[in-house]
């Protein structure tokens, strides 16, 4: 590694550090406020509903009329076997963990399928290892917390984008096209975190175990070998205010949500989905699977890669 690439990698670890540390915190102020007007909404319900109940059983509703009868009361139809075969993605060395899955959760067919191919009935890194031909041939690769990465992969073709970011060649095509795009609007979209390797990525995870629990840390940093940005095809992004963190608030993350797809790009970790990508949200990471997937995603209103591609089949 030349002395240029160690000095920006110093950089990249330094930069990453205190916009995580800035983003935590803007994270617990705002998760606080939340909670207030939770609270709030919630008080505001309860105090309606209970008023409600009290002005129908007190002035509107007749009192209920006893009504003896002999009729037997009809129970639901048992519907059988559970047999889910005839549905999109079922695979068949899953069966019998859709069907525990299901009965432990009560998940409809659909949604019991794509869960369990994505692994989610298992515990967390409970993980297969992607081989070296999925990972290089396979756009909708998913890599998560159950699914990694081997230790001595690289991707087959590295290159540098227009920003001096490692990243496969696709991927770094489509990035400098769509930077290109929001120039012509006015705006400035940056990568500056691409393809890590594992020890990069190990280097990362334990910085930030210096001051966090491993408990939090999984939430926002993968661990080595589960990361991401281990295929090349993950890219982390400043718009037009530098920082991680500011990203959510710059006209560049609008411009993204709304055009991103159109270059094959995603947004990768939004908050509703914290159960399913097993992190925190970050709108800043973007992982490219090619145009024609990514506009499928976004017309299915899909918006984890776990759930497209396990509506599908398997992630192995
Ligand atoms: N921040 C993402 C989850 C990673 O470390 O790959
Ligand atoms: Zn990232």
């Amino acid at each position: 590694m030349t002395e240029q690439q160690l000095q920006r990698r110093r950089e990249e670890l330094r930069r990453n550090r205190e916009d995580r540390k800035m983003m935590i915190q803007r994270r617990k102020r705002r998760n606080r406020r939340r909670a207030m007007f939770c609270l709030f909404v919630l008080a505001l319900t309860v105090f309606l509903v209970v008023g409600f109940c009290h002005f129908v059983e007190h002035i509107v509703a007749p009192k209920p009329v006893a009504v003896i009868t002999d009729e037997p009361i009809e129970t639901p139809l048992s519907t059988g076997e559970n047999n889910l075969s005839g549905n999109e993605g079922y695979v068949k060395e899953n069966n019998n963990r859709y069907e525990a899955y299901q009965s432990s959760t009560g998940l409809s067919d659909d949604e019991t399928i794509w869960q369990v191919n994505a692994r989610l009935d298992l515990e967390l890194f409970d993980a297969v290892t992607h081989s070296e031909d999925k990972l290089n041939n396979d756009i909708l690769v998913v890599v998560n917390k159950y699914h990694k990465v081997p230790d001595d992969y690289e991707p087959m073709d590295l290159t540098s984008n227009s920003d001096g970011c490692q990243l496969r060649a696709a991927t770094a095509d489509a990035f400098d096209r769509m930077k290109e795009a929001a120039a012509n609007e006015g705006l400035s979209l940056r990568a500056i975190s691409g393809y890590r390797s594992v020890e990069y990525q190990r280097e990362l995870y334990e910085g930030y175990l210096q001051s966090d629990s491993r408990e939090n840390v999984d939430t926002y940093s993968a661990r080595a070998g589960y990361s991401e940005h281990h295929t090349g095809m993950a890219v982390d992004v400043f718009g037009s205010v530098d920082g991680l963190g500011e990203f959510e608030n710059t006209p560049e993350y609008q411009w993204v949500k709304q055009h991103g797809h159109e270059y094959g790009f995603i947004i990768r970790y939004t908050a509703p989905e914290e159960t399913v990508t097993g992190y925190m949200d970050e709108p800043w990471h973007l992982r490219y699977i090619g145009p024609k997937d990514a506009t499928e995603m976004k017309k299915q209103g899909i918006t984890t890669l776990e759930e497209y591609v396990g509506r599908k089949g398997t992630l192995e």
